[in-house]
């Protein structure tokens, strides 16, 4: 990571600015977490609601009693065996730390990355005493990013490039500096600038889908329960803690990922067994229909003829976790009126994947069916 490009995310960071950085799961669109007015600019870039509470990056070794109050021994233990790594622990929040980040509820979700980028810059944000917040660097409801250029195509104009990132760092410097106010980020970026969008490259995402969230917040009556499956599975929190996660109850905390409809593309999504893949495809196509196809299975089992564009998937989870989102954006990419999906095996290995596959198919509930009868 370049040094100079390095201190000017920082600088923009300190700012009150948005810097996109690779994270191991998704890219992240970060702010400075204890700073409202940044936060709130993460919400206005996204077109997120803003009481939708966001993820705190922290550095390898951060002070978690800054944080977090009552720190459970579970959570030790969990950052001890997975930090860094794709694991979000949802905790009571520190009163000190401002509620703009949890969208007013009483906790914090805190993770540390393991990409060697996010990494770099956490260390180097506020001397890693900082905790940046970042939710997927999307529009609110799409596939999330796991690569630069991902990002770039999310928010298009919004998006600094080289030149205008060091600009953003000199101007964002200078005003601190004549500023010198108690709170230097809350104003000091100028509106013109201050929802452009700096994106560190840092290649592709090595997992693919986001973390695994695991709330901590209510251990007495709840127990840890697990609201967003990842590539950290259940049984590998079991393994350390010693206690298999519950599921979410209908008390369970309001989590973006998991409202019913998300990681969507436009076209509309539409999961079917492997069994009978290669039969709709023909009954499609002989509708005319234009459909682009993800699937394990060999090339050779698709119909010729039947689809205009295709992903062809590794057959193991994290493999198929690490090409999804890039197939989606890519399928959405072509002509395709519909995103079939060879629905992938029903294991635990697969919960993650899955889970992301059904939510990106949810509003198109359905769609084949519906195309099928239609003349
Ligand atoms: O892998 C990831 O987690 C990525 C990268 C950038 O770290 N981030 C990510 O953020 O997926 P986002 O905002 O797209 O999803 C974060 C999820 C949301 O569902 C949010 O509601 C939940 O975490 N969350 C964050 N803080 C929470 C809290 N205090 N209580 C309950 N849920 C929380
Ligand atoms: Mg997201």
């Amino acid at each position: 990571m370049d040094p100079k490009v390095l201190g000017q995310a920082c600088a923009i960071l300190e700012s009150g600015g948005l810097v996109a950085f690779p994270t191991e799961t998704v890219y992240g669109l970060g702010a400075d977490a204890e700073n409202p007015a940044a936060v709130a600019r993460i919400y206005a870039a996204k077109g997120r609601p803003n009481d939708h509470p966001v993820i705190v990056h922290v550095a390898p070794g951060a002070d978690l009693d800054y944080w977090v109050t009552d720190i459970p021994d579970t959570a030790r233990k969990l950052v001890a065996a997975f930090w860094p790594g794709p694991l979000t622990l949802i905790m009571k929040r520190h009163p000190q730390i401002p509620d703009a980040v949890s969208g007013g509820q009483d906790t914090v979700g805190l993770r540390c990355p393991s990409h060697p980028v996010a990494i770099a810059l956490l260390s180097a944000f506020k001397g890693g005493k900082g905790g940046v917040a970042a939710p997927s660097a999307n529009k609110f409801g799409n596939v999330s990013p796991t690569t630069a250029q991902h990002v770039r195509d999310e928010f298009g104009a919004d998006v600094l490039d080289a030149a205008g990132m060091a600009e953003t760092a000199a101007h964002a410097v200078a005003a601190m500096i004549t500023a010198r106010m108690e709170n230097p980020g809350a104003h000091v970026l100028d509106t013109a600038r201050s929802l452009r969008v700096a994106v560190l490259d840092g290649g592709s995402s090595q997992v693919g889908i986001e973390s695994t969230i695991l709330d901590l917040s209510r251990l007495d009556t709840h127990g840890p329960v697990l609201l967003r499956p990842g590539h950290i599975g259940a049984q590998d929190i079991c393994d350390v803690i010693g206690v298999m996660p519950n599921l979410p109850d209908q008390s369970a905390p309001r989590a973006s990922g998991t409202l019913e409809s998300h990681y969507a593309p436009k076209a509309p999504v539409a999961l079917v067994e492997a069994a009978k893949l290669a039969d709709v495809l023909v009954q499609l196509a002989a509708k005319g229909h234009k459909t682009a196809v993800i699937h394990y299975c060999d090339n050779a089992a698709l119909p010729a003829g039947t689809f205009t564009a295709h992903q062809h998937m590794p057959s193991d989870a994290p493999g198929y976790a690490y090409g999804l989102y890039a197939a989606l954006r890519a399928m959405d990419q072509s002509d395709a009126q519909l995103i079939l999906v060879e629905a992938p095996p029903q294991t635990d290995a697969w919960l993650g994947v899955n889970d992301r596959l059904r939510r990106a198919a949810f509003g198109a509930t359905g769609i084949v069916e519906k195309l099928l009868a239609s003349s």
